[in-house]
């Protein structure tokens, strides 16, 4: 009797340690894997230069299809194309779990030359046509990336692949584009970032 209780004792530390050991195991592995992505999309990813996208918190979902589009070249990219070749389904997972558990920080806002006057006419077209979508606040889960807070610069430079087609990835932006751009044009485009830069 005595024997069995400590069998089982024994049992239970030794699964305790192996499923501890392998969860350091692929912790580590991670964060190996990740260490690249610090150098432009800051640590925890929370870039800090402006043609590089914060990834902090982004939805697995879309990581993964972010990455899997630029690795494929069907997402145009200046440098993600070339990064994304390197990593494996399973790596790519793996990353997409670890920023999605990070936690989005913008210590840059507002971002600068932001115009209070645009940004207020942005925050009224924002909940027009893209807070349905890209939600700002609130309980709901977004369907689309998080925008707020994001750089303005690179925002800006996602909106024209859309809008010229260089990135077909996303027909429902490019749509949900299309008719804002009937409505607003250009100078409505210009109020929508002001609006998402003045925002944490
Ligand atoms: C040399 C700088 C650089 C490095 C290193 C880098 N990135 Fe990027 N990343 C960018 C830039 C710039 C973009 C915007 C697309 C482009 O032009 O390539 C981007 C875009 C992305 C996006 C799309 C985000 C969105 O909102 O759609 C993801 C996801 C991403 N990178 C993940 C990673 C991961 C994971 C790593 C590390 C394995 C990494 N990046 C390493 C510069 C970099
Ligand atoms: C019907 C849903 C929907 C609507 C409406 C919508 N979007 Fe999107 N948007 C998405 C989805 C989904 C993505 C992610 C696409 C992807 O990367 O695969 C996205 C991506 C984006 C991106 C790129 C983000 C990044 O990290 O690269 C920008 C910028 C953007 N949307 C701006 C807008 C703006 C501005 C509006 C309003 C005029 C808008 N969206 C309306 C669904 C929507």
């Amino acid at each position: 009797m005595h024997y069995r209780l400590i069998n089982y004792v024994l049992l239970l530390l030794l699964t305790g340690l192996m499923l501890n050991s392998s969860a350091y195991a692929s912790d580590a592995k991670v964060l190996m894997l990740v260490d690249t992505c610090v150098a432009c999309h800051g640590s925890n990813g929370n870039s800090v230069g402006p043609a590089t996208p914060s990834i902090a918190g982004m939805r697995k979902n879309l990581f993964i299809k972010a990455m899997t589009d630029m690795k494929s070249g069907k997402r145009p990219s200046t440098v993600m194309h070339i990064i994304a070749k390197g990593y494996t389904d399973e790596e790519i997972e793996l990353m997409a779990e670890f920023f999605n558990k990070q936690t989005f920080v913008n210590k840059f806002a507002p971002q600068p030359l932001v115009d209070n006057e645009k940004a207020r006419q942005g925050k009224m077209l924002h909940e027009q046509h893209c807070s349905g979508c890209h939600k700002i606040g609130g309980p709901r889960k977004p369907l689309g990336n998080k925008i707020a807070g994001q750089w303005v610069p690179y925002l800006r430079y996602r909106i024209s692949e859309f809008r010229s087609g260089a990135d077909t990835t996303s027909p429902i932006m490019a749509s949900a584009l299309e008719y804002f751009f009937k409505l607003h044009q250009d100078d409505g485009i210009e109020d929508l970032l002001h609006y998402y830069g003045s925002l944490k």
